[in-house]
């Protein structure tokens, strides 16, 4: 079953049932050793599913659940190691989406949910993009319209001594800093296995390249020239000459309007039949520090 949160929308079992979370490994085609996170309706069950909790992890998940913030801790025995792909750790979450909320309390249990796409590709900000993407082989898609945030959730891993920020998201690492009162140590351990944190996670289709402002006009040209059916995605002051053809979108306004937007329009692009998207990156701080992460992704190396 499908169902929205506020950041994307999940593909959800009953975490507790091998067998239902073995069959969201298999629609999505996603390695088993990667990890799913669990979704809970409150964070007062933030005790029943993980163990030996840090200060830190309380504090975060007070301030910030329901929210985008996913919590990586120590696993109970509740969590079965089909959902953390053999890891002691987990990734809890209590999002804030009044569907997802209704649906957890409903069930009383925790759902395991990765995003409800592909492995590898763009995740799904509206019921449509779920459709689209994994079709029949899933049996139910609850429509709670577009998500509001549109990038994932940061997760911050909090098993340790000192808390890691694994992937930037929702919540900006500014504001875990405040509630935390120091600095946070960025991810840098190869050995966490995160798909995430692949550099060709997030991608669209079309091949992504990252332009600075100055060089856009240019490179579109060329691209046209050589014959490509070109896409730009925010890039560029207003009025940057751009031949006809080229596909443009703009994450015009705030962060919040642009993350909201991002995965929308590298889709569009997709449809119109773009073989490569130019992009330019923003300011890397509150939300613009999960979209650049994004981008950068969607530009990595394919493999
Ligand atoms: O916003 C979100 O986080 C969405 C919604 C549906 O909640 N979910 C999502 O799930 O993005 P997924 O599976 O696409 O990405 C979850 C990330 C992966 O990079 C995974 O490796 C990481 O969380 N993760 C989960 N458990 C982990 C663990 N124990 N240690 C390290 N990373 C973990
Ligand atoms: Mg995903």
């Amino acid at each position: 079953m499908a169902f929205p949160t506020e950041t994307v929308y999940g593909l959800g079992a009953d975490a507790e049932r091998a067998e239902s979370v073995r069959r969201i490994f298999a629609i999505k085609g996603r390695p088993a050793t990667h990890p799913l996170i669990v979704h809970l309706a409150s964070a007062e069950d933030l005790s029943g599913w993980g163990k030996s909790l840090s200060q830190a992890a309380f504090r975060l998940a007070e301030a910030f659940w329901p929210g985008p913030l996913t919590l990586i801790v120590q696993r109970s025995a509740r969590v079965p190691l089909e959902v953390t792909g053999g890891l002691e750790t987990v990734g809890l979450r209590v999002p804030s989406h009044p569907v997802a909320k209704v649906l957890l309390s409903t069930f009383g249990g925790g759902v395991a949910a990765p995003s409800a796409n592909r492995f590898g590709a763009v995740s799904p900000t509206t019921a449509e993009h779920v459709v689209s993407d994994l079709g029949d082989e899933v049996d139910l898609v609850l429509d709670g319209g577009p998500c509001t945030i549109g990038v994932e959730s940061t997760i911050v891993d909090v098993s340790g001594e000192t808390p890691v920020l694994l992937r930037p998201g929702g919540v900006p690492a500014e504001a875990l800093e405040e509630v935390l009162g120091g600095a946070l140590a960025r991810r840098g351990s190869p050995a966490v296995r995160a798909p995430g944190m692949l550099p060709s996670h997030y991608a669209p289709r079309a091949r992504v390249e990252l332009v600075g402002p100055s060089e856009l006009a240019e490179r579109v040209a060329a691209a046209c020239v050589a014959g490509r059916k070109v896409g730009v995605l925010d890039v560029g002051p207003e009025g940057t000459p751009l031949p006809e053809n080229v596909a443009v979108r703009r994450l015009a306004g705030s962060d919040l309007d642009r993350a909201r937007r991002l995965y929308q329009a590298l889709r569009e692009l997709d449809q119109a039949g773009c073989e490569i998207i130019y992009s330019s990156l923003p300011e890397e701080r509150g939300l613009g520090l999960a979209i650049a992460d994004r981008l950068r992704r969607a530009a990595g190396p394919r493999d």
